[in-house]
């Protein structure tokens, strides 16, 4: 077994949260309402009925939470920034309220000398700007260059570390293509400029923190998973190359100026209608660091009756592998050979900022015994270190999560936290997962 000291000294150890996950307090202090909270709301899209309006009420409570973080020995602590606290209408007027409840949470941070890692976009866009197109319009863009200014000259003094978005690829394709995450839009048409905005975005976002902030670290996290062609035979070759495209290779390639990877997904070549001119170097960016979100892996089949991907994908499941609770197949090698995808690319470092699994948790006493999940962040742990001493830069891990949330479509039922919530009294319980990391990281 592996110890702390194998990843090096200033390796990052931290934990990640958003804050519609979190949060709670929907109607605090002069929020807006965001499109989750318009989507958990409409009947029949969290599998549990629920909905973010209180979760764990971490608006409250977020001094015991990152007082959990620190007693787990971590010493990174990411979360996000929920827009419409800050600018109600996703622009306009600021809520100073809004800025209070951040500088409250970034300064108890640096009280537990947890260092805070800023994401400024968690999915969670204001229901105004939805109202006028959302990510299908170009009127985001110059909403989320507001924000991002707003908060980086607000938090700038002491939040070094900035993460632009989390997994454009998630939010645009399950919210705009097929509808199953907020804002439950659908079709190619949709999808297509809500792609290039995030992108944009992505970009436009990363500058103005730059010009603010010239001394910042800043990335964006991106959702990666590794895919297997079903054989060796040439289409199901390049039918992996398709969904490798579309999943991985979206977001990236156009921040490192390679453009859209229209050779390997010609749809993709429909997405020139909504440039603008001088796009292909708006959406360019020199990141000091591209995180890496990985969960799971994909095997691909060629499949002609599929609109524009012609493939489709399943889980690793058809090879008989571990399943967590939501139905992701448990493939540790996967993580290491997405890695050594990514540092292919001319990246400066690549930082894990998601990795974790949901499991059937149960409360023994005042103990979860979450053996799965233990077993689960140890394996794939292990295969971030075996990437990095084949000499991938690899400078950080990032769990997710601290403790148990609102886990989006699947409501409070699933379960990824290294401590138990229990939602009805609001207690945690620190599972055997997060004691081991207490214990590995001491
Ligand atoms: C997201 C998290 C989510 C996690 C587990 C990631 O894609 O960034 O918000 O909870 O996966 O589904």
């Amino acid at each position: 077994m592996y110890s702390k000291e194998d990843f090096g000294e200033g390796f990052r150890w931290g934990v990640s949260l958003a804050a519609y996950q979190v949060e709670g307090a929907h109607e605090a202090d002069g929020r807006g309402l965001s499109i989750w909270d318009q989507f958990s709301n409409r009947k029949n899209r969290i599998k549990d009925g629920s909905n973010g309006n209180v979760a764990c009420e971490f608006y409250y409570r977020y001094e015991e939470d990152i007082a959990l973080a620190k007693s787990l020995n971590l010493s990174h602590f990411r979360f996000s920034i929920s827009w419409t606290r800050i600018l109600p209408d996703g622009i306009g007027e600021v809520n100073q309220l809004g800025l209070d409840f951040y500088n409250r949470l970034i300064d108890c941070c640096l009280r537990y000398d947890l260092e805070p890692w800023v994401t400024l976009y968690h999915w969670d866009l204001p229901q105004a700007l939805e109202k006028q197109g959302g990510w299908t319009s170009r009127i985001v863009v110059n909403a989320f260059i507001k924000f991002a200014d707003v908060c980086s000259k607000s938090f700038g003094d002491r939040v070094k570390n900035w993460i632009v978005m989390n997994e454009p690829s998630t939010f645009t394709g399950m919210g705009y293509l097929v509808g199953y995450y907020a804002p439950g839009r659908f079709g190619i048409n949709n999808y297509l400029p809500a792609v290039h905005h995030a992108t944009l975005c992505q970009a436009e976002g990363a500058r103005m923190i730059r010009r603010n902030l010239p001394n910042a670290t800043i990335g964006t996290s991106i959702s990666c998973s590794y895919i297997a062609p079903s054989s060796e035979n040439p289409k199901q070759i390049a039918a992996a190359r398709r969904v490798d495209a579309l999943l991985n290779r979206l977001h990236i390639e156009p921040i490192l100026g390679m453009g859209y990877p229209i050779k390997d997904l010609p749809v993709l070549e429909q997405i020139e209608k909504y440039f603008h001119p001088y796009d292909e170097e708006l959406i360019k960016f020199d990141f000091d660091f591209i995180g890496i979100q990985n969960y799971f892996s994909l095997v691909a089949y060629n499949n002609p009756l599929i609109p524009y991907l012609q493939a489709f994908v399943v889980p690793f499941k058809k090879l008989n592998r571990p399943l967590t609770s939501n139905g992701w197949e448990v493939h540790p090698e996967g993580m290491y050979r997405i890695l050594k995808q990514f540092s292919a690319y001319p990246i400066k470092e690549l930082i894990v900022t998601e990795n974790g699994a949901a499991f059937h948790d149960r409360v023994e006493g005042n103990r979860v015994h979450d053996n799965q999940r233990l077993q689960y962040i140890q394996s794939y742990l292990g295969e971030v270190l075996r990437a990095k001493q084949e000499g991938v830069n690899i400078g950080g891990y990032f769990v997710w999560t601290l403790m148990d949330n609102f886990e989006w479509r699947a409501g409070f039922r699933s379960r990824f936290g290294l401590v138990y919530t229990d939602f009805v009294h609001q207690t945690r319980i620190i599972k055997d997962s997060g004691l081991w990391i207490k214990d590995f990281l001491k």
